[in-house]
């Protein structure tokens, strides 16, 4: 089925001018932008997006590093675009990663990852809301 997903494109990738590869990743996966803004994010943001993470010993890190430069958030249309955007991207460790994925090409460590991607569908409609209202969306 055609979903929706949402991606970042964090600041380790922004900084290093690969806007324009990882979204050519996508585009040549089938995944299409039907939302995408740069922004910086607040505090208020890093840490709300990130909320679930409140425990883990790294999200002190997490939010200072999402807070550090400028993302490009977006929202990915494609079929299966949530599994699709997760395999597009490998294994949240780049040492991990398979040949091809964008960790495999373009992330340094596991904080900087260079992307982020929803890894299920409800947080996938959570995550959209978080940075787009509907008429930012255009299909
Ligand atoms: P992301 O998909 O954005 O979701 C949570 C992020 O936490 C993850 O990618 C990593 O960048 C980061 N993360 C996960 N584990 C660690 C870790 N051990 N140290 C630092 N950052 C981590």
């Amino acid at each position: 089925a055609i979903e929706r997903t949402f991606s970042i494109i964090k600041p380790d990738a922004v900084r290093r001018n690969l806007i324009g590869n990882i979204l050519a990743v996508f585009e040549k996966n089938g995944l299409r932008p039907v939302a995408l803004k740069k922004i910086k994010m607040t505090r208020a943001q890093a840490e709300g997006f990130y909320a679930v993470h409140k425990e883990r010993p790294f999200y002190g890190e997490l939010v200072e590093s999402m807070m550090s430069g400028p993302v490009v958030v977006q929202v990915l249309e494609g079929e299966n675009a949530i599994l699709k955007n997760r395999e597009v991207m490998g294994a949240t460790n780049p040492a991990n990663a398979a040949e091809g994925t964008i960790r495999k090409l373009y992330a340094v460590s596991v904080g900087e990852n260079s992307v982020h991607g929803s890894d299920a569908p409800e947080t996938a409609k959570e995550e959209i809301k978080f940075f787009f209202t509907d008429d930012e969306i255009v299909g």
